[in-house]
């Protein structure tokens, strides 16, 4: 009788363990997480090149709206915006085409239309990992 509840004892703790490493370590990805802070950081430069960087238009405060739309919680929206793509898709199309897919209420022709050529396709995947963190 005692050897089975030690057994039960550290099946539990074995397997407790196993669910701790699941949820802590695991996902993510050091490379990731690199380019997310890489985007974060462009994201927040005043100027883009000869542009106005992504801050002066867009708010990460849910609701506030500078020029652009806030983009507090884009990363759980994004994969629901256009059927068909998927949550990085629409990202990166919204940044290279701002116009293919307008945020309700917004105007098209606002947001700069010249991410493709400013920005590297590393910079704007950067970009895309730091909005896909704002959950
Ligand atoms: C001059 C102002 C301006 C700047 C600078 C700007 N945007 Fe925008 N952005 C807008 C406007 C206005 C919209 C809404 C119309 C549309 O969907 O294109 C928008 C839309 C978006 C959307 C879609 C949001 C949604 O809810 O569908 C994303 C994502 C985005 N911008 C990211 C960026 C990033 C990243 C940068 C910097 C590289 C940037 N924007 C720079 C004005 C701007």
């Amino acid at each position: 009788m005692l050897k089975k509840k030690a057994l039960v004892f550290i099946l539990v703790i074995a397997l407790s363990s196993l669910l701790l490493a699941a949820c802590g370590g695991g996902g993510g990805g050091g490379e990731s997480d690199a380019a997310a802070e890489a985007g974060k950081a462009l994201f927040e430069q005043d100027i883009i090149g000869a542009q106005p960087g992504c801050k002066t238009c867009h708010s990460l405060e849910a609701g506030k709206v500078i020029v652009g739309p806030s983009l507090a919680g884009i990363g759980s929206r994004a994969g629901s915006a256009v059927s068909g793509l998927s949550a990085e898709e629409f990202l990166k199309q919204s940044i290279l085409e701002p116009d293919a897919h307008l945020a309700e209420g917004f105007p098209a022709g606002t947001m700069p239309q010249v991410w493709g050529t400013e920005l590297s396709s590393e910079q704007v995947d950067q970009l895309v990992a730091f909005l896909m963190t704002l959950k």
